[in-house]
């Protein structure tokens, strides 16, 4: 089978290779596609000693051509960044101007990111080969999957929090991680952890008694939220529940794209060492974590049919009755060749619906400014975004996203 991985030239790929070489044996050729050919020669080089080290069989090259990259490619990974950590820094300071918090996939920068990105993934997937898995891992993952479904592809949107969460309560319980099935459940990067099955039985309550200070630390939301929700917020909730402290956080210190733009400069230098063949423990500091093994369970489940079960943003289908069918949901699915099915689940509780349909609102509104632009859709998605809301700021904020992402926007 071919993969092509667009976006093949991040400092996460190897990541990605990793799971590839120990856990696919069905990947025969691998393509990584991406326009920064340095970087790719560097990152190229050192995924194929990668696969060589775990006496893979699969072949592996690289390309900045396009329809050389996606020709006869069955699975597509997707994972590209427009405008690189420049962009990104972008997205997390301009909100702060207005005191709304400053995040690439979260609030107002999330906007500026599905902007700049949706145009480029839906022309990639448009020159892929009919009927290709789009597994798409580019942010802001619910918005991005949305328009690839509104245009037709055979898409999966997939993020990592999902098995983060799968290993660290298989940890806690002393279990396999396959043993655990969560009903993890919301929007992407919107997602809560209701529940923990070990052979049908709930685990979670237990956890929220027996390890609720380190699961609190994880997300760094206070204990009360989680034990007052008796659920596991994402580390995204942060955003929401500790809105105003992560504003004057954020105002003191460093980005994370700043952070990162030096991780990746260090790998970099790592990758281009000939003697390294496996992936170094700093891209541990990246926030990827198990990415690779969820990539490749999906991509396992899509084309062998296995029934596995999988996070995955998906159509939603009267999953969630108050949001419409065509919204894209995050959720646990049973997977196979015919696609992602969300696995039954209890209704949402009114804290949970309030925020959901509103952010999925926005995300409606996001998919239709990202599509045609103007100046008047992009502000009234800020205006529906509940981290934005208020008109003055949504004003503020349409000018400043607009300025800082001129080179990147296609209609202005
Ligand atoms: C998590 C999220 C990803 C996001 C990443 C950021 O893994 O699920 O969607 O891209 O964190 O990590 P970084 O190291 O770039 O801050
Ligand atoms: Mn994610």
């Amino acid at each position: 089978m071919k993969i092509a991985v667009v976006g093949g030239g991040s400092t996460y790929t190897p990541e990605l290779i990793d799971g590839f070489a120990r856990l696919a044996p069905f990947a025969s050729e691998i393509v990584l596609l991406d326009p920064a050919a340095d970087r790719l020669a560097v990152v190229g080089a050192f995924a194929r000693r990668v696969l060589e080290h775990h006496g893979s069989a699969a072949r592996l090259r690289w390309t900045a051509d396009v329809d050389d990259a996606l020709r006869g490619a069955s699975t597509v990974v997707i994972q590209l960044r427009v405008g690189g950590q420049a962009a990104r820094i972008s997205d997390e300071t301009f909100p702060l101007v207005c005191d709304c918090v400053g995040q690439e996939t979260t609030g107002a920068g999330g906007l500026a990111k599905a902007l700049r990105t949706v145009p480029v993934v839906l022309d990639i997937a448009r020159r892929a080969d009919p009927g290709a898995w789009i597994v798409n891992f580019t942010n802001p993952v619910g918005i991005v999957t949305r328009a690839l479904l509104d245009d037709g592809h055979r898409a999966a949107g997939l993020c990592n929090v999902a098995i983060g969460f799968q290993r660290r309560f298989a940890a806690q319980l002393g279990v396999d991680p396959s043993a655990v099935v969560l009903d993890h459940v919301g929007l992407n990067h919107l997602t809560w952890e209701r529940a923990a099955y070990v052979d049908g039985v709930d685990r979670l309550p237990a956890l929220l008694t027996s390890h609720l200070d380190e699961l609190a630390d994880l997300v760094q939301i206070p204990r009360g939220v989680l034990s007052s929700l008796r659920n596991v917020p994402s580390y995204y909730l942060r955003y929401f529940y500790c809105h105003d402290t992560v504003v004057r956080e954020e105002k003191g210190q460093p980005t994370r794209g700043e952070k990162v733009a030096g991780i990746e400069h260090e790998l970099l230098r790592m990758y281009a060492d000939p003697a390294l063949t496996t992936k170094p423990d700093l891209l541990g500091q990246r926030g990827g974590a198990f990415y690779s093994e969820a990539a490749v369970g999906l991509i396992a489940s899509l084309h062998q049919d296995d029934g596995g079960i999988h996070a995955v943003n998906v159509r939603n289908r009267g999953f969630l009755p108050f949001l419409s069918d065509d919204a894209v949901i995050e959720v646990t699915c049973r997977v196979g060749a015919a696609g992602a099915t969300a696995l039954p689940a209890p209704p949402l509780r009114p804290e949970l619906a309030g925020l959901v349909g509103a952010v999925s609102a926005y995300e409606e509104l996001a998919v239709e400014a990202a599509l045609h632009g103007g100046r008047d859709r992009v502000y009234r998605a800020l205006l529906a975004h509940p981290l934005v809301g208020q008109h003055d700021a949504a004003d503020t904020l349409t000018d400043e996203l607009l300025t800082a992402n001129r080179d990147h926007l296609g209609w202005l």
